[in-house]
Order: structure tokens, then C-alpha cells, then sequence
């Protein structure tokens, strides 16, 4: 038996980590057709399996379904939702039957209700939308005996109003009402809670107090909660689960897990964004078992202005992994299977209450973290587990050994 002290009982995520491109034709800004783009796409990453898009455009979702894509998650974007939250609308109906063939192929179909909908700049034009519109959603998808969609909204990390130190992240005044009633419909239909985040941003905003190495996710930091947070990335998703706990203590990663819409990192228009620290950017995050999708698979140079949650505009069109024309910019460690969460990016911090253990192991090994104690290793799936601590005292996963 392997022993280990004060650590809780992690549960084991027997699933795949979603790993995946935002793959946007949305504006005909992509000198490829979706076709030749998502074949390109496959040919350098064989195991592409999942994708995100804006919108439900047909022409794509067909490329998408063409070349082998059997995830997508389908956006509905923000213009729609006073349309779709309105019962007898024709829109909610007219959606769907475009998803269907899809459905009945058997693709894993998640549908986002709008897009980043409570960023602070659309004030409150989307937002009082949402949730109607999520309800519309779910019973049209009844009808229609599409049951098995699920349903996410991805929000922008704007969300939280505290966000430092991440154990006690609060939802902003203005958001924490429609957000954690959206968190708790999906909690109950058993769908993911998504949210955007970019380091990127943070850097670009805090220099001072934020490095390119951590940003970057290359190194950890002790934060002021006393909680080493092993990188950038994995702190903001640790804020974002502390908010849903701060609302409700059943918001847990086991009712409601978080996945990361959108993050990436640009190449031009800052001084940070480069393309050595996007490619160190990009592998670290694909690789830490964080499930997320990156943003973006392609250029967009025509786009001009700032939209979704950046805080400057001039870096708009540079987030893709790959020119518009389809030639990376840099190489990607693409992971060939699901990612263990490994201990040198572990997300799954505790609530805002309980005692916090330093993490401490050397990357990509158990030994480190092994002294006295009650915790087991659970031999299928290489997570620690500690039954007779309480749940609630800390939350830690080691990569396997
Ligand atoms: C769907 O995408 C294709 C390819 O980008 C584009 O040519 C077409 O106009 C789009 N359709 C709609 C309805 O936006
Ligand atoms: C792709 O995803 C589908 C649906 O989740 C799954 O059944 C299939 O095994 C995956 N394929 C690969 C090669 O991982």
C-alpha cells in the first residue's frame, strides 16, 4: 500500500479529457474552405476528436463530420438567443433538425447556448436570455427525442469579481445570479460548466505582479491563500470552482465539471505574444489535463476588433495555431490519448474552507509525494486516493508514475 499524508480523496475521471480545437469560419475571414481546413487539420493531428464553432453553420459541421470529428460542441450565437429563449419561435426547431443527421450518426453532440453572454460589454443584452433560452433548448431536443445533447454556456472569465487568491474566487455582483442558475441546470441535466480563460490577458494586464513563466504555465506560485498553484491556467480554473462552491457547496467537480472554452495564445500585435511563448503556452495547457479547447485553429487576420474577452484588439487576428493559409507556427506535443491530470497542472483545488497541503512532488512522479499516511494509489486510473481524510481537506492528483 503507498502512503501518503493530508491528502483527500480525488475522484477518478475515467473519461477522456476533452481536447480539442475552436475551429471559427464564422466571417469567411479563412482563405480555406472547411473542408481542405479541417483536412489539414486531421493530417497533423490523426486523434482529433474534438471540435468547437461558433455558429451552426452546415457547410462546416459537414467538413467537421467528413473528416472524422466525433465531439462538437455547436454554438449558438448570442444574436440568437432572444429568438430561441421565446416559446413558438421557429428558430430552436430549424437548429436542431440541422444537428440531426449529425445525431443520428451518433456524434457526441454538446450544443453552447451564446457566447461569453454576460461580458461586461453587452451589458444586459444577452444575458436575461440565457436561461430561457436553455430551457427552450432542452425541451425542443425532447421533442425532437435528442436527448442525449448536452448543453453548456461559455462564459468569459469576467464572471468573477475576486479571482485572487484563486480558494476565494466570488462571481461578480452583476453576474453571480445568472450564472450559478445556469450552473445549477446543468449540474442537474448532468452537462459541463464552460468558461474562457487566458492568461495571456492577465499577463498583458499585470506584468508587475504576473511573469511569462507563469503565464505561460511553465512554473507554479504560492499565492497569498498559502496554496501553491502549480500554474496560471490551473489557478483560474481553481477561482472559477471556488466562485460555483462560494454559491452553492454542491457545485463540485464530480456534479459539474469545468471545461475550458476557449485558451490560446497570439503571435503578433504584443510585446508578449510571440510565437516562442505561444508554443510554450499551447503544449503546456494540451498537455495538463485540463480539459479545454484551444483557440484558435486558424488566423484571422481580417478580424478587427476586440471582440470575446481581450482587453486589447490589436492581437485579434493572431491566435491560431495555423496561418490562414494552414501552416502551423509552431510545433505542438499533440497527447495521443486522454491526459492523466497531472500534478504539475492540477486543477482540482478544494473549496474556499479546509486545510491546503504544498504540492511538492518532482514532475511525473508519485514518489515525491509519499510519506506516512492514509492514501492508497488506485491502481486503474493512478490517482491517489485517501478515504479516511475528509473530502473536503484538500484535493490533489499526481500524474502516474
Ligand atoms: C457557412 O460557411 C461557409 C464556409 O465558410 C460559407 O461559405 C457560408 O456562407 C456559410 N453559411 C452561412 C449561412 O453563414
Ligand atoms: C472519438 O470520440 C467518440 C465519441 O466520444 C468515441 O466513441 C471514439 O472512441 C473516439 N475515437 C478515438 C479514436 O478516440
Amino acid at each position: 500500500m503507498i502512503r501518503l499524508l493530508g491528502l483527500a480523496l480525488l475522484a477518478c475521471t475515467s473519461h477522456a479529457t476533452e481536447l480539442g480545437w475552436n475551429i471559427n469560419f464564422g466571417f469567411q475571414q479563412n482563405p480555406l474552405n472547411p473542408d481542405v481546413a479541417v483536412a489539414k487539420l486531421k493530417s497533423l493531428i490523426p486523434q482529433l476528436n474534438y471540435s468547437k464553432t461558433f455558429d451552426y453553420n452546415a457547410t462546416v459541421l459537414a467538413a467537421l463530420h467528413t473528416h472524422g470529428i466525433r465531439n462538437m460542441v455547436v454554438g449558438i450565437p448570442n444574436s440568437d438567443l432572444q429568438s430561441i429563449a421565446t416559446s413558438g419561435n421557429p428558430l430552436v426547431g430549424t437548429i436542431l433538425d440541422g444537428l440531426k443527421p449529425l445525431y443520428d450518426d451518433g456524434v457526441q453532440l454538446t450544443i453552447a447556448v451564446g457566447n461569453e453572454p454576460t461580458l461586461a460589454t453587452y451589458g444586459t443584452a444577452y444575458s436575461p436570455w440565457v436561461y430561457p433560452a436553455l430551457l427552450n433548448v432542452r425541451s425542443t431536443l425532447s421533442n425532437k427525442y435528442m436527448n442525449k445533447v448536452k448543453l453548456t454556456v461559455p462564459f468569459d472569465s469576467g464572471i468573477l469579481g475576486t479571482s485572487y487568491p484563486p480558494s476565494q474566487g466570488i462571481f461578480s455582483i452583476s453576474t453571480a445570479s445568472v450564472v450559478t442558475t445556469v450552473a445549477e441546470f446543468l449540474k442537474n441535466e448532468g452537462s459541463p460548466f464552460t468558461v474562457n480563460l487566458y492568461p495571456f490577458f492577465s499577463l498583458v494586464d499585470n506584468p508587475t505582479d504576473v511573469s511569462v513563466a507563469y503565464a505561460t504555465l511553465q512554473t507554479g506560485l504560492t499565492a497569498s491563500d498559502g496554496i501553491t498553484y502549480p500554474n496560471m491556467l490551473a489557478a483560474m480554473v481553481a477561482a472559477v470552482r471556488a466562485a460555483l462552491l462560494h454559491q452553492d457547496p454542491v457545485l463540485t467537480e464530480a456534479n459539474l465539471p469545468i471545461i475550458v472554452g476557449e485558451t490560446g495564445w497570439p503571435t503578433s500585435g504584443n510585446t508578449y505574444a510571440t510565437v516562442e511563448n505561444a508554443q510554450t503556452y499551447v503544449n503546456n495547457a494540451v498537455n495538463c489535463g485540463i480539459p479545454l479547447y484551444g483557440f484558435e485553429a486558424f488566423d484571422e487576420k481580417l478580424k478587427t476588433s476586440g471582440s470575446g474577452s481581450g482587453s486589447t484588439s490589436s492581437v485579434e487576428g493572431s491566435w491560431g495555431w495555423m496561418s490562414e493559409g494552414g501552416d502551423p507556427k509552431f510545433p505542438i506535443n499533440w497527447p495521443t490519448g486522454p491526459v492523466a491530470p497531472a500534478e504539475t497542472c492540477d486543477s482540482k483545488f478544494p473549496p474556499a474552507t479546509g486545510e491546503f497541503v504544498k504540492l511538492v512532488c518532482p514532475p511525473n512522479t508519485l514518489a515525491g509525494w509519499l510519506q506516512s499516511g492514509s492514501c492508497q494509489q488506485d491502481s486503474d486510473c493512478d490517482v491517489i486516493s485517501c478515504p479516511e481524510v475528509p473530502k473536503d481537506t484538500v484535493v490533489a492528483t499526481c500524474s502516474s508514475v
